[in-house]
């Protein structure tokens, strides 16, 4: 699957699945506009942490390829939830770029917190990033996909807009919006020769999961799902490139889990089929 010659825009891409996909479309010979509210994060998409980089005893080839790499990314500071900024950092991949083939909306945050007992800020803040901000950034890019007639967008939702679990009453009504929305834009771009699809990622290995979950909950994640394990953000980059890219060009308005099989919330068994 090839990028070669797109310009991509990934938002949250400076840590976590973000940064997993900003580095699987750089792979792929895209040129990545890095956006994320921590700037510096944002900055150090593509410079590589390999020893060749580190380094540089006698790896000029690899010094040379990282260098390559890191000129094909954009890095923006930014709030996904501030329509003004969003505008302003579309503006600039127009000044800069010139074009935008792609966009991955993936700024998340979380507060788990039970209904009865959420403050109006939790649910505010987590509704303004995860549903606001997708709109936000989904509104900048049709306006540009309806005029050049292509483009596709990749949102990354969660399990949790499919499945209610306690705690996640703005979080999953934040993810759940986001798969409307993604549907509403498959329904709004197809005609023009644009896409729209989300990611469902099952608990994942980063720093928000690892923060919001304990290792009891943790563990009980792993045992319900069949993959026996929590999935790493590469897997979900796996994911977001081939919706991205034109070997997904008849897949729209599709809600794709990556979760090991949580989804599927059947009978959990080892590999003779006895109970786990
Ligand atoms: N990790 C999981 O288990 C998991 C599971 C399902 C869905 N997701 C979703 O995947 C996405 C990425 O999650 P992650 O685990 O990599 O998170 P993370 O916290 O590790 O990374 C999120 C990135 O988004 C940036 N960000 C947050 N708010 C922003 C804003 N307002 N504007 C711009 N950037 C912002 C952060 O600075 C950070 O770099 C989120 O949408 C999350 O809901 C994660």
């Amino acid at each position: 699957m090839t990028l070669a010659g797109q310009v991509a825009l990934v938002t949250g891409a400076g840590r976590g699945i973000g940064r997993a996909i900003a580095e699987r479309f750089l792979a792929a010979g895209a040129t990545v506009v890095a956006l994320d509210r921590d700037e510096d994060a944002a900055a150090a998409v593509g410079r590589g942490t390999d020893a060749a980089s580190a380094n540089g005893d006698g790896a000029g080839g690899a010094r040379a390829a990282l260098a390559a790499t890191s000129a094909r990314v954009l890095a923006i500071g930014a709030d996904v939830g501030d329509a003004r900024e969003v505008a302003a950092a579309m503006a600039r991949v127009d000044r800069e770029l010139g074009r935008l083939d792609a966009l991955v909306n993936n700024a998340g945050i979380v507060a788990f917190r039970a209904v009865a007992d959420m403050a109006d800020e939790e649910w505010d803040s987590v509704l303004r990033v995860n549903l606001t901000g997708t709109f936000n950034t989904c509104r900048e890019a049709a306006r540009r996909f309806r005029e050049q007639r292509s483009g596709a967008i990749v949102n990354v939702a969660s399990v949790s807009a499919s499945i209610g679990s306690h705690g996640r009453g703005a979080y999953s009504a934040s993810k759940g919006g986001v798969l409307g929305l993604t549907r509403v834009l498959a329904a709004e771009l197809g005609p023009v020769g644009a896409r729209a699809n989300a990611i469902l990622p099952g608990t994942t290995e980063t720093a928000l999961a690892n923060a919001a979950l304990d290792e009891q909950l943790l563990a009980a994640f792993v045992d319900r799902t069949p993959a026996g394990r929590r999935g790493q953000p590469d897997e979900i980059a796996q994911a977001a490139l081939f919706l991205a890219s034109p070997a997904a060009s008849y897949v729209n308005g599709v809600a794709l889990p990556v979760d090991g099989g949580y989804l599927i919330g059947g009978l959990l068994v080892d590999e003779r089929g006895r109970p786990r």
